[in-house]
């Protein structure tokens, strides 16, 4: 038997027109799919800290030229190790420098390891994804 609750929705005739370009633009075949995922995204932005183990994904973009960013960088994944779990660096230019954590742990953590390397100085771009698979 179904577990699936159905729902209306009012809506600004214009915000659902709106709504309905980026469901195009983005591929998705009906609007339930998007809510799906909207719901899930906030529903992680909210509670996923409270989970008890998590996962996610950061991404930093920084000048490797500047003030020793990488050996800065590496030595605080360093004092984390147990919570890093991959890493993938790529040489974006001459000075640039993309790396993609995948971290694993508690959330509160890894949401810490994350702010920590986010707000090293010189990294230009800096966001973390949590994950969820429920
Ligand atoms: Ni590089």
């Amino acid at each position: 038997m179904s577990n699936t609750a159905r729902f209306g929705v009012s809506l600004d005739a214009d915000l659902l027109k709106l709504f309905d370009g980026l469901l195009d633009a983005k591929g998705y075949g009906n609007r339930s799919e998007a809510l799906r995922d909207l719901i899930r995204s906030a529903l992680i932005k909210d509670k996923w800290d409270e989970n008890e183990a998590g996962a996610g994904a950061l991404l930093l973009v920084y000048d490797h030229h500047r003030n020793d960013l990488s050996r800065r960088l590496t030595a605080i994944q360093h004092e984390s190790f147990n919570l890093v779990v991959a890493g993938l660096h790529v040489h974006v230019d001459h000075e640039n420098c993309l790396e993609i954590l995948v971290l694993k742990g508690a959330p509160k953590e890894l949401r810490a390891l994350a702010d920590k390397l986010i707000a090293t100085t010189g990294v230009k771009y800096g966001v973390f994804n949590p994950v969820s698979t429920g």
